[in-house]
């Protein structure tokens, strides 16, 4: 028979905290903007004539960041390559942000499906993530240290059972909404908790920004995982940390909370910024096109050029059913009228949208 240790032997509380806590005035005037911030950056996407486009920019945008966070370093060059070049040699970092990508999307497919989010939903993302069956932690010895000082900042719950049971409390409180507390001050109440739980050996960090994002779509807050906040928190990657510890030193939900709320308002509005130059720049390439090569438009051809920032002859065969030779000549053409920029990269040829290019990299 397996003894179930004390509760005792952990000292994370469960949720929810007390209201009057992470409900004080800053915070709540800082949630009404945040919220007016995402619901336009939601009614924007809602108008958007393709939505992938945008979906395949942030996603990877937002894979590469939150993944920079733990020091998983790749350029979006390497990602491209090894997203759409056959003789790409991806680099392990390369691959692991592809990963994130893949966990990303996976998530987001499961709860569009289920409609909620659970203990299991969570290790199958984790498993996505860092490709291996692990599942939650069943042995002692994982601590949280300072990279620079390698003193030991905390130590998470340790034994399988309360590692169970506090992730079995989280769910719950991501699904229950009985509390009336806002979802944006509870989404940033989840990922203290969570990654306060650290119920992996590995990939918690992304794990629980991945569920951040799967959070807003789950409250109807978002219909796609497309905001950026990855790029918030690598900005602001030293209060981040700090003000995940502050929560337990010293109680301090306020600035924590502060902190996330800040960091949706912010990241929608550069994300509606993002979508903004990309629709213009659509425009400028569609008429573009529509003037200097009438014979070869369509509207489907330039989607195509910015669903893949890098294309070939391959894709528009699959997607526009045309033949490889009037493949080969519509990318040719636009990259004579110096919207594409061919490369050769083993035996094939990789078209860039170097405009695209260049206002992604700017972020
Ligand atoms: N003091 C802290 N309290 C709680 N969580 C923390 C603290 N410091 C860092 N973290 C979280 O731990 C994450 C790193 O955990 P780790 O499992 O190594 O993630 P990954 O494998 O994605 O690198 C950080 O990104 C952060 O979210
Ligand atoms: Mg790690």
């Amino acid at each position: 028979m397996t003894i179930k240790p004390n509760k005792a032997f952990n000292d994370l509380p469960l949720l929810p905290p007390k209201e009057s806590l992470v409900e004080t005035i800053s915070i709540l005037k800082q949630e009404s903007k945040s919220a007016v911030a995402l619901a336009e950056l939601k009614g924007l996407t809602n108008t958007l004539p393709n939505p992938n486009i945008l979906i395949n920019v942030v996603i990877l945008e937002e894979a590469q960041a939150s993944s920079g966070i733990e020091n998983v370093i790749t350029t979006q060059d390497k990602l491209y390559q090894a997203l759409y070049a056959k003789s790409a040699k991806p680099d392990v970092a390369t691959k692991e942000v592809l990963r994130y990508r893949e966990a990303l999307l996976m998530g987001t497919l499961l709860i569009k499906e289920k409609g909620f989010l659970n203990t299991n939903g969570i290790i199958t993302i984790q498993k996505e993530l860092e490709e291996n069956n692990a599942g939650l932690r069943r042995l002692p010895g994982s601590a949280l240290v300072n990279d620079l000082t390698n003193e030991v900042i905390y130590t998470p719950p340790d034994n399988f059972y309360t590692i169970s049971d506090l992730m079995k409390n989280l769910e719950e409180y991501l699904n229950d909404d009985h509390d009336d507390v806002s979802p944006l001050i509870k989404l940033a109440i989840q990922h203290y908790q969570f990654e306060s739980i650290h119920p992996f050996y590995d990939g918690n960090g992304r794990t629980g920004r991945i569920i951040n994002v799967l959070y807003l779509i789950l409250k109807g807050l978002l219909k796609e995982p497309v905001l950026y906040l990855s790029s918030f928190i690598i900005q602001n990657k030293g209060d981040y940390y700090r003000l995940l510890q502050e929560v337990r030193t010293k109680n301090n939900w306020e600035d924590w909370i502060l902190y996330m709320l800040k960091g949706i308002e912010q990241t929608a509005q550069s994300t509606i910024e993002q979508i903004n130059k990309i629709n213009l720049l659509f425009n400028e390439t569609q008429k573009l096109v529509q003037e200097k090569l009438p014979r070869i438009y369509s509207k489907d051809l330039i989607e195509q050029l910015f669903i893949h920032p890098y294309s070939k002859i391959e894709f528009l065969v699959n997607n526009l059913g045309i033949e490889r030779k009037a493949a080969s000549r519509y990318l040719n053409g636009l990259e004579e009228i110096g919207i594409l920029k061919s490369q050769q990269k083993g035996k094939e040829v990789i078209y860039i949208n170097t405009k695209l290019y260049n206002l992604l990299k700017k972020g």
